[in-house]
C-alpha cells in the first residue's frame, strides 16, 4: 500500500476502507509517512469529508493506537461525560461529585486548558497539593472507595490523535465535522467508560458556531459511541456567552462549590442538572427524568455532593477545608471591575474574548509549556439580556498585575454589545441526541 494513492483516492471523492485508515494511521504514528502527506490527505478529508463507515474506522483504529484502559474492575456502569469545550465550563467540577453522591461511578480522564479554554485539571489544582498525575491502579482503587477520581490523560491514551489533532492545528484542518468526532471519541472509547454524555457547545465560545453544525457534530459523535458498543448521548447547550459567572480556575471552583451549596448561577445550575439527569438514567440509578432530578437536587440540598467533592478533594492529596473555606483557594491580589460605556441591554458578548481576557491576565496556557496563574480571571456581573446604566460593572477583573488588568479589561469592552429594545434570551440546553 502507498500513502501516494490514498491521497489520490481521498482527493478524488472514493472512500478510504479500514485496511487502508489503519496503514496511514499506524505509519504516522510509528513515523514512516512523513507530516507532508498527511497533511494532504487531511486536506482531501477536509473538502471531500468522510463516510460514516470512515469516521468510524478512523475512530477505532485511533483509539486502538495506544492504551484501551480496562475499568472491568470497577463495578457499576462507569458513565464519561465530555464537553466540546468552551468558556467558564466547569461542568465536571460540580457534576461529577453530584453524580458520583448518587451512586455512578465517575471515573473521569480529563486535560489540561490550551489557549482561551480552561482545562479541568487546572482548575482541580487549584486546591492546593491536589494531583491528577496518579497511577492507573490508584484511580481505580479510588473510583472503588470514593466513587470518583479524576486523573491526566496519559501519554498513551490515543497518541495517533495526539499527532493528527497537532498536525491539523497547524494545517487549518481542525474544523471537519468527521475529524473532530473521530478525535474526540477516539479518546473516550480509549478511557474505558461504559457509556458517554456528550455536552456539544454552540455558539461564539465554540468550536460550532451554528446550531446546525452543533446538531450535525452531537449526531455523528452519538452514532459512533453506538457502533463502538457504548450507550451514548449527546446535548447541545449554549456558548454563545460563558457558562456562569466566573471565568479563571480558583474562581470557576468558587463558583462550582457554590453550585455545590445549592447557590450556583442559575444557566450552570440547570446544565448540570440535565447532564447530571442524563448520566444517572444510562448508570441505571434513576428509572426516569423525574427520579434523577429528585436525587440530584436532594444530594445538593442535604449537603451530600459537597462532601463527596472534599472527599474526591483529599483523595487525591488536596486541601479539603477549601472546600469549605473558599478563601484558602489561590486569589489575586488586585481586582478591577470593568464598567457599562452606555446604557442598554446586553445583545452580545463575544464569548472567546472574555476567555482571552482571562488568558491575558495569566489564566490560560499560550503554549503547552505556560505556566499559569491559577487565582486570575473574570467575574461576569452582566449577561446576555441584562439591562445596565452607563458606568456600572459589567464584570469584575481579578489579577496581579496591572498592565495586564488594563489590557485585559480593554478587550473585555470590545467583547460587549449594547442595544436599547429588550433582548430574547435563547434557552441553554439546545436540544438532545439519544
Ligand atoms: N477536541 C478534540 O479533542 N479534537 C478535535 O478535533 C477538536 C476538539
Amino acid at each position: 500500500m502507498r500513502m501516494y494513492d490514498l491521497i489520490v483516492k481521498k482527493r478524488n471523492g472514493g472512500e478510504l476502507n479500514e485496511e487502508e485508515i489503519r496503514f496511514f494511521i499506524e505509519n504516522y504514528t510509528n513515523g514512516q509517512i512523513p507530516d507532508y502527506q498527511v497533511s494532504a490527505l487531511m486536506m482531501a478529508i477536509y473538502f471531500q469529508k468522510m463516510t460514516e463507515r470512515e469516521t468510524l474506522a478512523l475512530t477505532m483504529v485511533m483509539a486502538e493506537s495506544g492504551d484501551m484502559l480496562d475499568l472491568s474492575g470497577i463495578s457499576g456502569v462507569k458513565v464519561d461525560k465530555h464537553s466540546t469545550g468552551g468558556v467558564g465550563d466547569k461542568t465536571t467540577l460540580a457534576l461529577a461529585p453530584m453524580v458520583a453522591a448518587c451512586g455512578v461511578p465517575v471515573a473521569k480522564m480529563s486535560g489540561r486548558g490550551l489557549g482561551h479554554t480552561g482545562g479541568t485539571i487546572d482548575k482541580l489544582e487549584s486546591f492546593p497539593g491536589f494531583s491528577t498525575g496518579i497511577p492507573i491502579g490508584q484511580f481505580i482503587e479510588n473510583v472503588n472507595t470514593h466513587g470518583i477520581s479524576v486523573m491526566g490523560q496519559t501519554a498513551d491514551l490515543a497518541p495517533a490523535d495526539k499527532k493528527l489533532y497537532a498536525l491539523r492545528d497547524v494545517t487549518a484542518t481542525v474544523d471537519n465535522m468527521s475529524l473532530i468526532a473521530s478525535s474526540i471519541m477516539s479518546k473516550k472509547l480509549a478511557a474505558g467508560a461504559d457509556a458517554i454524555v456528550l455536552d456539544v457547545k454552540t455558539g461564539s465560545g465554540a468550536f460550532m458556531k451554528t446550531e446546525e453544525d452543533s446538531f450535525a457534530l452531537a449526531e455523528e459523535m452519538v452514532k459512533i459511541g453506538k457502533n463502538a458498543g457504548r450507550k451514548t448521548v449527546a446535548v447541545i447547550t449554549d456558548m454563545d456567552q460563558p457558562l456562569g459567572f466566573a471565568v479563571g480556575n480558583a474562581l470557576e471552583v468558587k463558583e462550582a462549590i457554590d453550585t455545590l451549596k445549592g447557590q450556583g448561577p442559575e444557566d450552570f445550575t440547570g446544565l448540570c442538572m440535565t447532564l447530571g439527569t442524563q448520566m444517572l438514567l444510562l448508570g441505571g440509578k434513576a428509572k426516569d427524568e423525574k427520579e434523577a432530578e429528585s436525587m440530584l437536587r436532594e444530594v445538593i440540598s442535604n449537603g451530600k455532593a459537597l462532601e463527596k467533592l472534599a472527599e474526591f478533594v483529599h483523595a487525591q492529596g488536596g486541601d479539603e477545608q477549601a472546600v469549605y473555606n473558599p478563601e484558602l483557594l489561590p486569589a489575586a491580589e488586585l481586582s478591577v471591575p470593568v464598567c457599562a460605556p452606555e446604557s442598554g441591554y446586553i445583545s452580545r458578548i463575544v464569548c472567546d474574548e472574555i476567555g482571552v481576557c482571562s488568558l491575558i491576565l495569566g489564566g490560560g496556557r499560550e503554549t503547552k509549556e505556560s505556566i499559569i496563574d491559577l487565582s486570575v480571571g473574570i467575574v461576569l456581573q452582566k449577561k446576555v439580556g441584562d439591562y445596565v446604566e452607563k458606568g456600572q460593572p459589567l464584570g469584575i477583573l481579578y489579577g496581579n498585575d496591572r498592565e495586564k488588568l488594563q489590557a485585559a479589561g480593554q478587550r473585555m469592552l470590545q467583547a460587549y454589545s449594547f442595544q436599547e429594545k429588550p433582548v430574547e434570551r435563547k434557552p441553554l440546553i439546545r436540544g438532545m441526541i439519544s
